[in-house]
């Protein structure tokens, strides 16, 4: 028995050709996120993600009519969604409805690739509807119907708010979908491959994904950051705060990675992304009070903000409840999920790591009736 690596760290399970984390910066197919988040959209980055390469025109109009044709979901797992507990976690709604699909999904346990890309284009496509729906009956309404034009981003912001989305929303969200879009094998990405690699089918494998996406260690984050800059509530109050929990062995949300040690690139974006937001609805404490925690965890800690810390107030900023941060990010890594699924399927080996066992040994049997 080699020595055990705790939560696999360190450990590479396998080869991936989709994204690589390198030297401190994050890339997709080779293209760094820099230039990405900059120059491209999410429907181009799917593509891009799915296929290996940046799509031509023809290819990337051919997606967008592919997504906005399948974003419709089928009225029975809206029902799931009108007979769910008001109170229940958007992300249980999520995994809920995500699993539903399948039930109306004619080729769900077809794996052939062609039917398995059609099932992402589905996945990616009815995600956003469903987020938006569940906001919607939860609050007593009627769900928007997904637009017939668009991108995705701006699709879900008119389902969400039942509004035209002000331009530089869309945008704002659409460079969110972009940075969150993929990220080698972080937890809920591991749980897809690990189900998938049974070669049981692609919902099964993004079900596993939203189960482990949910927790405050990973995607959960954004939604404990957005509580903890509310519990604050004003600058002048950060650093009692955040002396208070590091001094109780806290964790600070939305900080540390295990992978990145000097920074998440992804964080810079958002980073400026929020100080525009949050003052341009007048809510520049936000902003503030964020750039505070992230000097004061700096020098205290030496961590760094990850994707979890700016993105929640740049969520906020854009009218976003604060339970539904998750399943935002859920959408748009529907889109990494899917693509390690299908590369999981084109070179795959069951995972199955061992254990070093260190439990008792040569136990004899006592019957029932001599255990006392
Ligand atoms: C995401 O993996 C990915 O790629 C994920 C992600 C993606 O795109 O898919 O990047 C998205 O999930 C980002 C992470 C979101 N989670 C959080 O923000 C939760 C807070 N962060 C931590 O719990 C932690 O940093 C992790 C879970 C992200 C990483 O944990 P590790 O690698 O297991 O590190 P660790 O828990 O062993 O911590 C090492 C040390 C410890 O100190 P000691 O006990 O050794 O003294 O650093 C400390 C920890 O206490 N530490 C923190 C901390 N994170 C680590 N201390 C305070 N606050 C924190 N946030």
């Amino acid at each position: 028995m080699t020595t055990v690596a705790k939560g696999l760290e360190g450990v590479v399970a396998a080869t991936s050709a989709i994204s690589a984390i390198e030297n401190g910066m994050l890339t997709y197919r080779g293209i760094d996120i820099d230039v990405l988040a900059e120059r491209s959209n999410f429907e181009e980055v799917v593509y891009l993600l799915w296929h290996g390469r940046l799509p031509k025109a023809s290819e990337l109009e051919a997606l967008r009519s592919a997504l906005i044709e399948a974003a419709g979901v089928p009225e029975d797992v809206l029902a799931v969604l009108r007979r769910a507990p008001q109170n229940t976690h958007p992300m249980t709604v999520l995994r809920t409805a995500i699993s539903a699909l399948a039930l109306y999904d004619a080729e769900a346990e077809d794996m052939s690739e062609a039917a398995n890309i059609r099932k992402a284009v589905r996945l990616v496509a009815k995600t956003p509807t469903l987020v938006a729906a569940w906001q919607r009956i939860r609050s007593g309404e009627e769900p928007v119907a997904p637009r017939s034009n668009g991108s995705i981003a701006e699709s879900f912001l008119t389902m969400l708010h039942g509004r035209e989305p002000d331009p530089t929303h869309v945008e704002a969200l659409d460079k969110a979908f972009i940075l969150h879009a993929d990220h080698e094998f972080n937890a809920s990405t591991f749980a897809a491959r690990v189900t998938v690699g049974t070669l049981s089918d692609m919902y099964s494998g993004v079900v596993a994904a939203l189960g482990a996406l949910k927790g405050p260690l990973h995607g959960g984050a954004n939604e404990q950051v957005m509580a903890m800059l509310e519990e604050i509530g004003a600058p002048d109050r950060v650093e009692a705060y955040i002396r208070g929990k590091l001094e109780r062995k806290e964790r600070i949300m939305g900080f540390g990675h295990r992978v990145y040690k000097d920074g998440d690139p992804r964080a810079k974006h958002l980073r400026e992304m929020s100080r525009r937001l949050t003052e341009s609805i007048g809510e520049s404490k936000w902003y503030a009070m964020s750039v505070a925690i992230e000097r004061l965890v700096g020098e205290l800690k030496g961590l760094k903000p990850n994707v979890d810390f700016y993105s929640a107030s740049v969520y906020h900023s854009l009218g976003i409840p604060r339970d539904l941060f998750t399943p935002i990010f859920a959408i748009s890594r529907m889109a990494g999920w899917t693509a390690h699924i299908l590369e999981q399927y084109s070179d795959n080996r069951l995972i199955r790591p061992r254990a070093e066992y260190v439990g008792p040994s040569n136990v004899p049997y006592v019957p029932i009736e001599a255990r006392g």
